[in-house]
């Protein structure tokens, strides 16, 4: 009864949905589910987000302020800090951070601490969705417990699924609304209720046999990426010491109608998914006596790239008669990849660290990163390139955003080091 009262709100768009952590994944899901039709609050431990929420202003790129605005004036959406709401909810998804610990294991505390909330204000018939990328167990080891300590039972008195969230910042034609969505459910009307909930707002649902299925298959889709950008990485390295271009060996191999997907070198991994999640599988596998090998190799020569990069302008500076220590190194770009704003594990702060330490005098711009503070370096972005760029002694190019004017680039400095392969991409060589 419980279930097809469930099924009936939901499909009625009369049940309300909360999303907890109301971030690059919980803002843009928030909105789908919002634009779908159903009521929508976001619950955030940091108020500026939801009082800048609540004044119908975005704070995440790919959401645009005039969708808040409508969505806000239509009374769909709000934003709250206030965590006793979640009783009035019917369906409550949970996208909070999953980063490491210093010591690069996983740090589920955020999963652990919005779970609690949940659990104190648990009642029948809520579905509960975690979406935050984790390791294989953590739905039913970590999520379950708390939730059944209410004296409620997963599968009869509430729902609980694993649904992992796909969005790439910063892409238009692949959103959260028209990108497939895998769920896992704890049993088989948990996926049903959880399936119907995300149906009524998402374009294509795939479901899996089990919460541990859903949570494997997000982490398949990260390891993949990091093993193929880690393999690309090597290539330019193995070129580099053969004295081969490696972007034109990767594109002429590109051309294989069959067989081939093209991955290309860079600077090194960023952003707060490739670079991690896979480490959380490897952490889980070595509780099973299990080491990673395709993880701990890609991760190991992605994670060296900046040194290799560092490398490189120290060359190309010796090259010109001048040692790194007391040269000038503007490094255009910090964002962790091209026109997005996030800096969380961009191998641009690897390598200006790495540069300092050298003693070169380090600059940056970037167009979508003001300033920035990290580990001891606090910049401001150089507000004028024209000018910075002839005064370098050296040009980084490590973050290709589209505003940048690539052929002027490279006409105004002196002596540049592109990881990027820049006037490659404008040929249309490099993807
Ligand atoms: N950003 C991406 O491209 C992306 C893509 C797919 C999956 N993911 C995964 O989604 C999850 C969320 O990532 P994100 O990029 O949206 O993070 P984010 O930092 O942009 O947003 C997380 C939000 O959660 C809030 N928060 C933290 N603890 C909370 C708590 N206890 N209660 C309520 N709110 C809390 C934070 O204040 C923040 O606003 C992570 O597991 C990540 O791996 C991210």
């Amino acid at each position: 009864m419980l279930k097809h009262a469930l099924l009936n709100r939901i499909e009625r768009k009369t049940a309300r949905v909360g999303i907890i952590g109301v971030g690059y994944v919980g803002l843009p899901l928030a909105t789908v589910f919002a634009e779908a039709g159903f009521h929508v609050t976001g619950f955030d431990v940091n108020a500026r987000r939801m009082e800048a929420l609540n004044r119908g202003e975005s704070y995440i790129e790919d959401v645009p302020a005039s969708k808040i605005a409508h969505l806000r004036e239509a009374g769909r959406l709000e934003g709250t800090t206030d965590f006793s709401l979640l009783e009035e909810l019917d369906a409550i998804s949970i996208c909070v951070p999953t980063p490491l610990r210093k010591t690069r294991d996983p740090d589920i505390s955020y999963i652990a601490r919005a779970t609690d909330e949940v659990a104190r204000h648990l009642r029948r018939g809520q579905v509960i969705v975690l979406e935050s990328t984790t390791y294989p167990g953590t739905t039913r080891e970590v999520i379950l417990p708390r939730l059944e300590a209410t004296g409620l039972v997963a599968g009869e008195d509430f729902f609980l699924a694993f649904s992992p969230e796909r969005v790439d910042p910063g892409r238009a034609d692949w959103t959260t609304r028209n990108t497939p969505k895998v769920i896992g459910g704890l049993t088989p009307a948990c996926l049903e209720v959880a399936s119907a909930l995300y149906g009524s707002a998402i374009e294509t649902v795939v479901p899996v046999s089990s919460t541990e299925a859903a949570e494997m298959v997000k982490l398949l889709e990260n390891t993949f990426r990091a093993v193929n950008i880690g393999l690309a990485n090597e290539v330019l390295l193995i070129c580099d010491k053969l004295g081969l271009d490696a972007w034109e060996v990767i594109e002429a191999a590109a051309t294989k109608p069959f067989g081939f997907m093209k991955f290309v070198p860079g600077p090194g991994l960023g952003g707060h998914c490739i670079p991690v999640d896979p480490l959380y599988l490897s952490w889980r596998m070595k509780m099973l006596n299990y080491t990673t090998r395709f993880i701990e190799l890609a991760s190991e020569i992605n994670m060296a790239m900046p040194r290799y990069w560092v490398q490189k302008v120290q060359d190309a500076l010796n090259e010109d008669g001048k040692p790194v220590n007391g040269s000038r190194v503007l490094v255009l770009g910090v964002a962790y990849k091209k026109d997005v704003s996030d800096i969380r594990e961009s191998p641009a702060l690897d390598l200006l660290l790495l540069l300092m330490e050298k003693g070169a005098r380090i600059a940056y711009h970037d167009p979508h990163v003001p300033a920035f503070q990290h580990d001891g370096l606090e910049m401001v972005s150089a507000r004028d390139l024209d000018a910075a760029l002839p005064e370098a002694d050296c040009v980084v190019i490590v973050t290709d955003h589209s505003e940048y004017d690539w052929p002027a680039v490279h006409r105004q400095a002196s002596l540049v080091v592109d990881t990027r392969a820049t006037l490659r991409q404008m040929q249309g060589v490099t993807a």
